[in-house]
Order: structure tokens, then sequence, then C-alpha cells
């Protein structure tokens, strides 16, 4: 199955507007020319910027980090589905760790927030991962199932279309420490399989499924070659030149 290869690049709350616009220049320029769909996710305020320098590269697309459960009105410093695709966003993440973690949001949250990325022309990047003591208890794949199914069960076949999905264990996040490429295909393949029993085999077998978690230029090349795993998303090694490496890591 010949899926879009992705690299996504997630820069969490780093930077200022000059950082932002020097590291996406820098980017731009060095990243391989090849067949990788290249994301970059930048924070809220500098997204009109990096959309600018990244103008350049077709290959290169803007994301944006959350949006909001409605649509428009007083909600102050929230921001909306429309907002990101107005300032030319084509894809938004849902359901980070970091966001259930920090920010307590939930499937209910998750289901609205598509819902407008969708309506809004947005591609969602819906991320889902077990902790580590879930993990130890051996609950990986049934927490796993049940993040996907429980958004899944809201959207039909056409929707999901457009979805990106990323397995993203929360032990491995900013922590140094990987999953390993046995660990990434076999949850990846349990990703896909949970697919073909919602949907169907041809829909599992075009859905892009990314890694993240630690990913780096030492680790990207084997990861990228479990046949289920189709790029990345970085966090910490998309801050720097790294990520060009990761891009040519397939
Ligand atoms: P790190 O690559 O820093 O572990 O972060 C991964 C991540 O959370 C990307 O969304």
């Amino acid at each position: 199955m010949n899926r879009q290869k992705i690299v996504a690049g997630n820069w969490k709350m780093n930077k200022t507007l000059q950082e932002a616009k020097c590291l996406a220049e820098l980017i731009v320029n060095k990243a391989p020319h090849n067949d990788v769909k290249k994301i970059i996710i930048p924070p809220f305020p500098f997204l009109d910027s990096v959309s600018q320098v990244l103008s350049s590269r077709p290959d290169f697309n803007l994301g944006a980090q959350n949006c909001h459960i409605h649509s428009s009105g007083a909600f102050t410093g929230e921001v909306s589905a429309a907002m990101l695709q107005s300032v030319g966003c084509s894809y938004v993440l849902i359901g980070h760790s970091e966001r259930r973690q920090y920010f307590k949001e939930k499937t209910p949250e998750f289901v609205q927030k598509i819902k407008l990325a969708l309506s809004n022309g947005l591609s969602p990047i819906y991320c889902v991962g077990e902790t580590l003591e879930e993990r130890k208890l051996n609950r990986h794949f049934e927490i796993i199932t049940e993040q996907l199914t429980s958004i899944l069960s809201e959207f039909k076949l056409d929707e999901f279309s457009k979805f990106i999905i990323a397995y993203e264990p929360v032990w491995a996040i900013g922590t140094g420490e990987t999953a390993t490429s046995g660990q990434a295909q076999e949850m990846h393949a349990h990703i896909r399989s949970v697919l073909i029993d919602f949907y169907n085999s041809a829909v599992a077998g075009h859905t892009p499924i990314l890694y993240g978690g630690s990913c780096n230029p030492g680790n990207a090349r084997e990861l990228f070659q479990c046949p289920d795993v189709d790029g990345g998303l970085i966090g910490g090694a998309s801050l720097n030149e790294d990520f060009c490496s990761i891009i040519g890591s397939f």
C-alpha cells in the first residue's frame, strides 16, 4: 500500500516571532525536496508569518496546535477553526496528550473540535497514546482502541478520510525514551486493525499513521521503515535542523 509519507513538526509553546521566522527559513532552505509531505505546526501568533515563509515550497503545509469547540463568539483567548483556515492552515492537532493531561480535554471536546475543523476545510491530526502506567498494566491496546473508537463513532467514512492519526505514547514524549520500532509497528498495526473493523480495509490502508515521541535523526529511519509507520509527529527535534534530517529518513 502506497501511503502518503508525512513529517510534522509540533513547535509547542516555543520561540519568539523572530526566532520562528528564522527557524522556518532554515527548514525551508535545508529540507530535502522529496515526496514527503511536511507540516509545520507553530504557535498561533506565528501562523501567518510562518505561512509566508512556507509559501515558496508546495511540499510544506501549515498546521495549528488546537482550535476551539465553538465557531465564534465571546470566548476570550480562544481561536476558531475558521480563523485557522483564514491564515492558511490545512491541519490541526486534536487530542494531543498535553491537551488531555494539562487541560483535561476529553472525547466530547475532541468531537466538537474535529467537526468544526472538517467544516472549515482543516484535516484533523488526531493523537492517541497510553501512559507508562497503562503500558505496565498491559492495557495499552485497550486504551488506544478506546481513544480511537470513541471518536470514530461520531464520523462517517467520508469525514474520516480526511484524518491523520498520530500514535504518541505519553512515556516517550519529551523524555528521550523512544518506542522501539517493534513497539511502534505493533501499535500502528493495531490501530489499522481498529480502522478495518470500524470502516473497511481500503480506508484503513489509506490512513496515514504517524509515530511521535522522542523521534530524532538517530532513530527516525528505523521507525519509518516499519510497514505501518507512515512518518512522524516531531516535538523537540522539530525546533532545529534535526527536523530536516528526519524528513530525509525514509
Ligand atoms: P517530542 O518529540 O519532544 O518527544 O514530542 C513529541 C510530541 O509530543 C509531538 O507532538
